[in-house]
């Protein structure tokens, strides 16, 4: 019998969380290290779904598959149905934090004074992820520190979300085109791309996949 390869889902961009009808909380996530790991998925030859967030700019033709989304909430209701047919979450989107509270009907006026906004956290889609998955899948996921307390910071997320592996990044990468990261791994390992500092998205995406295809191989058989 050949064994079926993985199927990889990943996510990608920022969210945009409402304030009211015309305005919303957004960050810089540009989604281009999530899209360049979905291209480097398909350059293993797995499967892959791309979950894309709200960018300004038409993702490649060559992605079939590419439900969007725009707030963590939509994000949460595609994961919930695409998740359990996949083998492997790599969740590079910036999902907000915090959102408004409570989206104002119409548009906030500026002769209403000072506008404050009440905010409240999002769940946390990567940690729920992770603890809803079976043994075979393999949960990756993102951390964006300051440099100077990088990697200490992605060990705690790591252990604190329960997930497979972490890629650690500078808060510098968020909407460049090259990175200067590495990957940390459950039990301990650290693994850094063959050439130091900053290379480009995609020279970074190729490595990554590459190092974790045998990891996700390994699993999907057990
Ligand atoms: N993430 C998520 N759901 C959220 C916020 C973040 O799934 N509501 C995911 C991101 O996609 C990323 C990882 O969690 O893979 C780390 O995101 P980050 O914002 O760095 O960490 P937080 O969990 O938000 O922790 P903190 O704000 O304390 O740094």
């Amino acid at each position: 019998m050949t064994r079926r390869s993985p199927r990889v889902l990943v996510t990608a961009g920022p969210t945009h969380e409402p304030i009211d009808a015309v305005r919303y909380l957004a960050n810089r996530s540009s989604g281009r290290l999530g899209e360049a790991i979905a291209e480097a998925a398909v350059g293993q030859g797995f499967e892959t779904t791309l979950l894309l967030g709200p960018i300004p700019r038409e993702p490649a033709p060559r992605w079939r598959r590419c439900p969007r989304f725009e707030r963590c909430e939509d994000l949460r209701r595609l994961l919930a149905s695409e998740w359990p047919r996949h083998d492997c979450l790599i969740m590079a989107a910036a999902v907000a934090d915090f959102r408004p509270r409570q989206v104002q009907a119409g548009k906030l006026r500026r002769d209403g004074g000072v506008a404050s906004i009440e905010l409240e956290s999002t769940p946390d889609l990567l940690a729920e992820s992770a603890s809803a998955r079976t043994a075979r899948q393999f949960v990756v996921g993102f951390a964006l520190e300051p440099r100077e307390r990088l990697e200490a910071s992605a060990r705690t997320k790591l252990s604190r979300k329960g997930i497979d592996a972490i890629v650690a990044n500078p808060l510098e990468t968020m909407d460049s085109t090259c990175i200067d990261g590495f990957l940390l791994l459950a039990d301990g390992r650290r693994r850094d791309p063959p050439r130091s500092g900053e290379i480009d998205k995609g020279e970074f995406a190729r490595w990554l996949m590459e190092t974790l295809t045998p990891l996700l191989e390994a699993r999907a058989t057990g």
